[in-house]
């Protein structure tokens, strides 16, 4: 028999900085899911990745004077080491600037061209670089972005445009009859009110930086970024190239998104769709967002969380735990680092860690650590009692995780747990265990709590998946490849099963006065609040020192600035011709706020003279000049007014 399959996808993260708690929360969800879904039975395929281009990033690698897949390469690592750390089970991961996927970009466009869904036309409009997106005047007040209040930016080009317009009442008409489509249902209303106020065509393509993807049927212009990256749920499953695949798992049944993108993922996607004559995703989820102590995350408050350093001091399955009970999916939630010790000792250490301590403590010290199913041993009333509430969790459990209630899903195992430690209470076994007449009743409490133990490790696998294998190994089971759901059914530890030394696997936390948390007998000298270094800072892998090897790689060089002006259109640019020697060379650099053009003219400046070419706004700029920043916004040119132009810097 084939197996039902299930596709699921987070967004695919920018490169410009290192992912945060916020990130790192989509993708557990995410990951949650994926091991249910597997837990079920189901054959799944689990996609993220990096969305790579942009104006953004192509500014950010000008900035260190690296190439746009030199800085963002580096970042990636980090990626790929936090999925790593938290034990996400991807299947691929996607990076936009791959290969395989700028050919599905392309054949998608121009599939879409031929059949007339776009066209070109001249547009001028207010543009905010960060999100990648055009705004309409009406949108923008203060001259600031309505997503993220960062300055928008004038900007006029020949673009490309894709007929959104055409497939409005359809697009209404499917989400109308699809309530599913769009969840939960106040993100649906949202879109539907936004849909009926009247799309307009979207432009597609840009010609003001060339790090995109080249549009087949004119070089000049790269594709539009979201245009691109909502293709990568193709390219994961392999869109023209593996049919087999692609068959097997589009339409995906979950594009996991954050409530922002839920517009781009209802509306773009669903409508280029639409003009490839493609399914539509089952759902597109927005969950809310993961707030800091009340605040949203900003470098500039610096309470930005770095999901790795929380994961190096209280271990990943703590943390996942933590994301996925605190906080209701569709709403926002806060982390607070008070709140998370707070959790893991209540639910980890005390409940469960208990639970499993206390059990495997008196099966060793009754019965020599082996277990005995007696099937033969009449049921007490707190015994049935016991048995139908595993029974009733393991069903609420999959109605809730099948309506992606996680944190209603883990109270009710919860809720078994704490019911079991209180039937230890009940049950007395010190007491029974006095008393050789009830030899076989201390047997048979010893073995439902056991069991009990094994089914509480089966249902929590997806959300702390490593703890799984803990309880397995010290109820003495062998850990199975993968815990399935079919198994969490009464009476699977067969008689005879020898429990392992019992060992705690959540030490409680305490913290000092001075702040350090201590777990078990280790001291962490833990920040207050752990931040996220800046991308090169951890990039690096070390304290950001180069070799003089590398210092000499740099090929500083004195040059006479021949002329100058400023770029149209921008705010920031100058275009420069400088001679360094007597070579000419064209560099565009972003100091038109603080010289005027005329002022630089027969001025001798530092340049980095070896760096790679890159395009800003069309014009090919040959290298970079030095500044001096003074952290106040203004910038002063590096120069050496009696050095002879084309002399080397060292
Ligand atoms: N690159 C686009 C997505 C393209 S998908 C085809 C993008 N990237 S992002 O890196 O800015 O954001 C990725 C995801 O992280 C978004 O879903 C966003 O909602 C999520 N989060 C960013 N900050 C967050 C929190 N503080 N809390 C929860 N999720 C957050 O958008």
């Amino acid at each position: 028999m084939t197996k039902p399959t299930y596709y699921i996808t987070t967004p695919i993260y920018y490169p410009s900085d290192n992912l945060h708690i916020g990130h790192a929360y989509c993708t557990t969800i995410a990951d949650t899911l994926a091991r249910y879904h597997r837990a079920k039975g189901e054959d799944v395929f689990f996609l993220t990745g990096s969305d790579e281009h942009g104006l953004k990033i192509q500014r950010k690698a000008m900035e260190q004077g690296v190439t746009p897949i030199e800085y963002v390469d580096k970042i990636i690592a980090n990626f790929k080491l936090l999925w790593e750390k938290l034990h996400i089970t991807n299947d691929d991961f996607i990076r936009t600037s791959e290969a395989r996927h700028h050919k599905v970009v392309q054949d998608v466009l121009q599939q879409i061209f031929e059949q007339g869904d776009i066209y070109k036309k001249n547009y001028e409009g207010l543009y905010c670089v960060p999100c990648e997106s055009y705004w309409l005047d009406r949108q923008v007040e203060d001259g600031k972005c309505p997503d993220c209040g960062r300055p928008v930016e004038t900007m006029q080009e020949e673009s490309y445009f894709f007929k959104l317009s055409k497939y409005q009442d359809r697009l209404l008409e499917h989400i109308e009859k699809n309530p599913e489509f769009i969840q939960p249902a106040s993100r649906r209303n949202e879109m539907v009110n936004f849909i009926k106020q009247g799309l307009e065509d979207l432009c597609i393509t840009r010609t003001t930086f060339d790090w995109g993807v080249p549009v087949p049927f004119d070089e000049k212009h790269v594709v539009y970024v979201w245009f691109d990256a909502l293709l990568n749920y193709f390219t994961g499953i392999g869109y023209g190239a593996d049919k087999e695949l692609f068959n097997k798992f589009w339409p995906a049944n979950l594009h996991l998104v954050g409530k922002e993108i839920v517009r781009f993922h209802t509306i773009i996607w669903p409508i280029m769709l639409m003009a490839m004559g493609q399914e539509l995703p089952k759902q597109v989820y927005g969950h809310g967002w993961l707030v800091v102590e009340g605040d949203k995350m900003s470098k500039s408050k610096g309470n930005v969380i770095d999901p790795l350093g929380l994961i190096e001091e209280f271990g990943a399955d703590s943390i996942r735990y933590f994301l996925l009970r605190e906080i209701n999916l569709g709403s926002d939630g806060n982390f607070s680092r008070d709140a998370l010790i707070t959790r893991i000792n209540a639910d980890l250490a005390n409940d469960l860690g208990n639970l499993l301590n206390r059990t495997v403590s008196m099966i060793d010290k009754y019965h020599g650590g082996v277990m005995t199913n007696l099937t033969s041993e009449p049921l007490e009333d707190v015994d049935k009692d016991l048995l139908e509430m595993a029974k009733a969790t393991v069903a609420n459990y999959q109605t809730a995780m099948d309506k992606m209630e996680i944190n209603a899903a883990i109270k009710d195992v919860w809720a078994l747990i704490s019911r079991t430690n209180k039937y230890i209470d009940e049950t007395m076994p010190w007491i029974l265990a006095k008393d050789e007449a009830k030899a076989a009743r201390l047997q048979l409490v010893m073995y439902n709590l056991a069991e009990v133990l094994r089914i509480v490790a089966i249902l929590v696998s997806p959300f702390i998946p490593t703890t799984s294998p803990k309880i397995y190994t010290q109820l003495g089971l062998a850990v199975p490849s993968e815990f399935l759901l079919a198994d969490a059914t009464w009476g699977g530890i067969p008689t005879g099963t020898k429990v392992a030394k019992a060992d705690p696997i959540y030490p409680r936390i305490e913290v000092t006065e001075a702040g350090e948390t201590v777990i078990g007998n280790v001291k962490k000298e833990a920040p207050k609040v752990a931040t996220v270094p800046k991308a090169e800072e951890k990039a690096s892998g070390d304290n950001g020192e180069i070799s003089i090897d590398d210092f000499a790689k740099i090929d500083l060089r004195v040059a006479t600035v021949v002329a100058a002006e400023r770029v149209p259109k921008t705010d920031k640019l100058l275009k420069l011709l400088v001679k360094i020697g007597e070579e000419e060379r064209t560099i565009v650099s972003g100091i038109a706020e603080h010289y005027e053009p005329e002022a630089l003219i027969g001025r001798n400046v530092i340049v980095i003279a070896n760096l790679k070419p890159a395009k800003l706004r069309g014009i090919e700029s040959r290298g970079m000049l030095l500044a001096a920043s003074d952290g106040e916004g203004n910038l002063v040119l590096a120069d050496a007014p009696d050095i002879k132009s084309g002399s080397k810097v060292k």
